[in-house]
């Protein structure tokens, strides 16, 4: 009863109206900040950035809540072993990225780490067994996101066992409602914290609270930013940064219109080129004034394991229902603006999705080679 109880009904909403309402405006392009334009300004950006650092006004939240599904590791995915020669852990070099930053401006950053009920345990063991990776724990925090029921694909709802909804993470959509109920914004706030850099747990070359991305927003005085690179082509499975309606926003690879997929601009490169790599700023007050809106419920076909109705655990072999998610994207939408700050693809963008293949652990281990990280 206490779960039911604690589960958001109205998530299955989107389910009455996903096959009819196409609730997406007018797109029009951005202009990004392009690294041509970051490379003449880094020396005074990066000091605007390095003192809002000192100042202790940037904090870092990682999301590592999800449910790592495509790489199949039933551990959280930062435990996740990337070492060839010894032992690196996905946890690791997000720690270790975050250190050149504290060692560079000699200030601790905050760091908040977004988990789920299901990998909590596992994750704040992790990060205590390994002495949190030479960061400083009293700058560490841990916070539980919430969790979805799964349905089947008329809305009913699955059990997970018998007295046992079926569950999952809700998304990474719900991290900032959940950082201020475990009481982490109101922390962060009295720490003087007024930028948050949130940013996904697989990507293992990527900059967090990366000077010269935090300068760029504050001297331009935007309430967002988003890290981006230059899409590799047309087809690249990676959501892009534009405006819709004359706000900032987030379409999906798979919501673009092939007109917009291959619309080039006066310089002949494509429109609509700004690949997302889940790595954005917020000014921490826009956060608040934002996070009572209801965000899109976007729904996922999933395999899901339940009892049946003699008691029995069935694993289907095939997708037979749906997960409810919200998503970080969907926020951007809701902020005046966002500056789109390009990064080096080969030395920022490295995610661990699969085991191998696109975006996979051997991608990743190639890129960070390449970027002088022994395995
Ligand atoms: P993904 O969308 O890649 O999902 O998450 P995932 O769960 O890691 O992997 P798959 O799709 O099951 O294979 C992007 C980022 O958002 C976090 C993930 O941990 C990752 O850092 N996330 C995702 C959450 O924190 N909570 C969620 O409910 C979902």
């Amino acid at each position: 009863l206490a779960q039911i109880e604690g589960i958001d009904w109205s998530l299955l909403d989107v389910l009455k109206t996903h096959e009819t309402v196409n609730a997406r405006g007018t797109f029009a392009p951005l202009s990004a900040m392009e690294l041509s334009q970051i490379d003449a300004n880094r020396a005074h950006l990066e000091e605007v950035g390095l003192q809002a650092i000192r100042e202790g006004k940037v904090a870092a939240v990682l999301l590592a809540g999800g449910q790592g599904t495509r790489l199949g590791s039933d551990k959280p995915k930062g435990m996740y072993n990337i070492g060839i020669t010894k032992d690196v852990y996905i946890f690791e070099m997000i720690v270790r990225n975050l250190m050149d930053v504290v060692n560079r401006t000699g200030t601790w950053i905050p760091l908040y780490v977004m988990t789920s009920e299901k990998n909590n345990d596992d994750t704040v063991k992790f990060f205590k067994d390994m002495n949190y990776f030479g960061y400083d724990k009293d700058y560490v925090d841990f916070f539980v996101q919430e969790m979805a029921p799964a349905s089947t694909f008329d809305g009913k709802i699955y059990l997970e066992e018998k007295g046992k909804v079926s569950t999952s993470p809700n998304g990474n959509g719900g991290w900032f409602i959940s950082m201020v109920k475990a009481g982490l914004c109101e922390k962060a706030k009295k720490q003087g914290v007024e930028y948050i850099n949130i940013f996904a747990v697989d990507n293992v070359c990527q900059r967090m609270a990366d000077p010269c991305f935090v300068g760029a927003m504050i001297k331009n005085q935007y309430p967002s930013a988003a890290k981006v690179v230059k899409k590799a082509n047309p087809e690249e499975r990676v959501g892009v940064l534009c405006y819709e309606d004359g706000k900032p926003s987030i379409v999906e690879y798979y919501e673009l219109s092939d007109e917009m997929r291959y619309q080039k601009d006066d310089q002949g490169e494509l429109a609509y080129k700004d690949g997302v790599i889940l790595n954005y700023l917020f000014r921490i007050d826009k956060l608040e004034e934002i996070m009572n809106n209801k965000l899109n419920v976007h729904i996922v076909k999933k395999k899901i394991p339940y009892v049946n109705a003699k008691g029995e655990i069935v694993k289907p072999e095939v997708e037979n229902g749906y997960k409810f998610e919200t998503l970080v994207l969907d926020m951007i939408h809701m902020m005046d603006d966002c500056l789109a700050y390009e990064v080096v693809r080969n030395k920022e963008f490295a995610p661990i999705k699969n085991k191998t293949g696109v975006d996979s652990v051997d991608t990743a281990r190639e890129l960070l080679k390449e970027n002088g990280v022994t395995l």
